[in-house]
């Protein structure tokens, strides 16, 4: 890869990139610099700040705990595509607690992921708190192969390790009035410095960033509780450790570094829903005929690759969903 640094084929223009570029307000931003400090600016829009080399880190990735898992037979490959290259997905992420660019990797070191857990609470009847050593060791863990695509028209073919969100939820007994899951990531303005308040007051970015689904979709066969990549646990920059995989949603419904769950009976607020709500929306499946305000969603770029391939309704995941969503 040593080309790595160099701007690639697949690669999006920046400009195009941060979702927030629709409501940031400008004018707010250039009164801010005057009282944000040069650096700090230039680390949440500018340069990327130091960091190991693209080497160190595909030798720190070798080394991440294996987790030796079964491949699900019905998710071997995905047909008519190639596995995206590990370096190539493990560099070019989207996290924004971190930074509105792709490249996250050398910024994500300051996340403490261990001890970790996860709260399940809400509409329950035994609401608990996992973890996630115990569900390392305690989860029905396999490995699918899964696409994922996301709403800024790129795509990549991963093998995510995790369980069904299903397995999970039967833990704690969902009551019947129970209609959604709310979703948070960690809070931590220390560790993540685009969640810091001095550096965010002009946006309207409500950390920490949350996500939902219905109950149907959450205990749908294909929702992963995903907990490793490539054949070990997931690095920092992939959600570590503990994220969620529903890849008939565009990729921003598939949130990083979870540490709360709450089941509730009305549909609960989501990130990216508040900061722009005409741009994305509570169900956000991939529907390529309803093209987004700044990118059609009828073609993608694969991460890797040259050109632009179609993309499929519900990101080729039809029969395995659509029944949740009848036409009216
Ligand atoms: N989760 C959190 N907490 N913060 C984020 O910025 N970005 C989302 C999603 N989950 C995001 C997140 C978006 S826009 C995408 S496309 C996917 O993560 C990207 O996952 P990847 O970087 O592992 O490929």
């Amino acid at each position: 890869m040593a080309n790595i640094h160099l701007k690639r084929g697949w690669e999006l223009p920046e400009r195009l990139v941060p979702p927030e570029s629709v409501y940031f307000n400008r004018r707010n931003f250039i009164k801010s610099l005057g009282m944000a400090t040069i650096g700090a600016a230039g680390l949440v829009y500018g340069s990327d700040v130091q960091g190991a080399s693209v080497s160190e880190l595909k030798t720190n990735l070798s080394k991440l705990p294996p987790l030796n898992v079964p491949r699900n037979e019905a998710y071997q490959k995905v047909e008519g595509r190639t596995m995206t290259k590990e370096i190539l997905a493990a560099t070019f992420n989207n996290f924004f607690e971190f930074s509105t660019r792709k490249k996250v990797w050398p910024l994500v070191h300051t996340l403490e992921t261990s001890p970790w857990t996860v709260e399940v609470t809400g509409l329950v009847e035994k609401p608990r708190t996992f973890d996630v050593d115990d569900l390392l060791k305690s989860m029905p863990l396999e490995e699918r192969v899964y696409r994922l695509r996301c709403v800024e028209a790129w795509s990549i073919v991963v093998p995510w390790i995790g369980f069904p969100f299903s397995a999970l939820l039967k833990k704690v007994k969902p009551l019947s009035s129970a209609k959604f899951v709310k979703m948070s990531t960690f809070f931590r303005p220390d560790q993540a410095p685009r969640q810091k308040p001095k550096l965010s007051f002009f946006s309207k970015e409500p950390w920490p960033y949350t996500e939902g689904l219905t109950m149907a979709e959450a205990m749908n066969e294909l929702t992963l509780i995903t907990m490793g990549i490539y054949g070990h646990i997931l690095p920092k920059q992939h959600g570590a450790p503990i994220r969620l995989i529903t890849p008939w949603k565009y990729g921003f419904k598939s949130i990083k570094s979870i540490v709360k769950i709450e089941l509730t009976a009305e549909q609960p607020p989501t990130f990216w829903n508040t900061v722009v709500p005409s741009e994305y929306g509570f169900y956000s499946n991939v529907e390529p005929n309803v093209p987004h305000a700044r990118w059609s969603q009828a073609r993608e770029r694969v991460v890797g690759q040259r050109g632009r391939i179609p993309t499929l309704p519900y990101n080729g995941y039809a029969s395995q969903v659509a029944h949740m969503y009848p036409k009216i």
